[in-house]
């Protein structure tokens, strides 16, 4: 079977690295690896290559940070002309960026089999560029591997049964695997003087917090406002919305402690010693749940909702007062059910893929 993987953006590069070691291990399949260069500074991109020991990629396409559109039309021609000479038998697609939606629109004009991982999430809010990215990408899908029942109940109510497998999530492979390894080699928290469960992680990241002035204040004011520690990793989209809104002083306080973005390694150490995560990312609430650390989410819906219902989350939206509330009230629940599987996705879904493509 030969698989042609397109990645892209940084969670893609964690989604992607199990996946890609159970490939190399099996000799019934060949995996070529696609970068459309949607993310390209070096912490963003290149260390993650570094630290999770993928393969160079085989096409680097180089594609940078455009309008949507231009962004993912300009993947799409690339990867049209790869695809087209590489043949692959399955284009295998990860999560809800524009590299997942121009992966699966290329490879489903040219009637190449998808395969999606992590499909069927939902949060309903279509005004989110990753919202429209998976309702398509998962109506092309041939294989639709569900990290959840209620993924796949979502895409039940769609009319969508034919392909789904529920089998578990693929960044718990990644984090039971590096977890030691982030701990044992990991220097961050001595670099920034942080002491174990005495400080909070904040991320922010979507466009809907920092592209609206009024939304990213009221998380920055919530912040100012924490007594402890806060470790604030800085998205470049953050970073640069800060300056065009002229917010420096919200983040001036010296208990937020601003940081270029985190390598895996610093970040799953800095995320595992937290006492709480307040972000507004995907892949961190998983990763809060993973590592036993409650989190708060900085949205008005999630799509992992039952992170909600085991009470390990809490959905606060930017509400200044209600951040601060839900930090000073929140308890860690009694109960830990497993949400996400055992951490044997990437070879469930191997060996799926593997069964059927032969
Ligand atoms: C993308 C995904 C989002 C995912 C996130 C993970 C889409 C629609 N969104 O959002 O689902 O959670 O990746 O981080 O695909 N930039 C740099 N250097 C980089 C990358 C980005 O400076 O290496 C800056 C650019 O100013 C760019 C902005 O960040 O315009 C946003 O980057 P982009 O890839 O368009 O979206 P993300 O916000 O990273």
């Amino acid at each position: 079977m030969k698989v042609l993987t397109v990645v892209g953006a940084r969670p893609q590069f964690i989604k992607s690295c199990m996946l890609s070691k159970e490939m190399k291990s099996n000799l019934q399949t060949s995996e070529v690896i696609v970068h459309t260069g949607q993310h390209y500074d070096d912490n963003m991109s290149s260390i993650f290559f570094e630290q999770l020991n993928l393969a160079k990629p085989d096409y680097y396409l180089g594609v940078g940070s455009h309008t949507h559109g231009k962004q993912t039309g300009t993947m799409l021609v690339e990867l049209e002309a790869i695809m087209m000479s590489v043949k692959p038998d399955v284009v295998l697609v990860y999560g809800d960026t524009n590299s997942t939606l121009a992966g699966s629109l290329a490879a489903a004009k040219l009637h190449i089999p998808i395969a999606h991982v992590e499909a069927g999430l939902r949060s309903y809010n279509k005004k989110m560029p990753e919202e429209i990215n998976r309702l398509i990408t998962d109506n092309l899908s041939n294989w639709l591997f569900c990290p959840s029942p209620s993924a796949a109940e979502n895409l039940k109510k769609e009319g969508i049964e034919k392909g789904v497998y529920v089998t578990g999530d693929i960044m718990y492979d990644s984090v039971l695997y590096f977890k030691n390894i982030a701990l044992q080699t990991s220097t961050i928290l001595e670099d920034l003087s942080l002491t174990k469960k005495k400080y909070y992680l904040a991320t922010i990241h979507r466009a809907e917090n920092t592209d609206d002035p009024d939304r990213l204040k009221s998380i920055l004011k919530a912040l100012q406002k924490l007594e402890m520690d806060v470790v604030l990793p800085l998205h470049p989209r953050t970073k640069s919305k800060l300056i065009t809104f002229n917010y420096s002083h919200l983040i001036s306080s010296s208990h937020i402690k601003i940081v270029d973005p985190l390598n895996y390694f610093d970040m799953l150490t800095v995320a595992s010693q937290a006492q709480l995560i307040l972000t507004d990312s995907g892949g961190l609430q998983k990763e809060a749940y993973m590592l036993e650390v409650p989190c708060i989410t900085l949205r008005d819906e999630t799509e992992w909702v039952e992170t909600i219902h085991s009470g390990w989350n809490y959905l606060t939206g930017a509400d200044t007062k209600k951040i601060i509330e839900s930090v000073k009230t929140i308890e860690i629940p009694q109960k830990y059910p497993r949400l996400f599987g055992d951490g044997t996705t990437s070879k469930k879904i191997n060996e799926i893929l593997i069964n059927e493509t032969n």
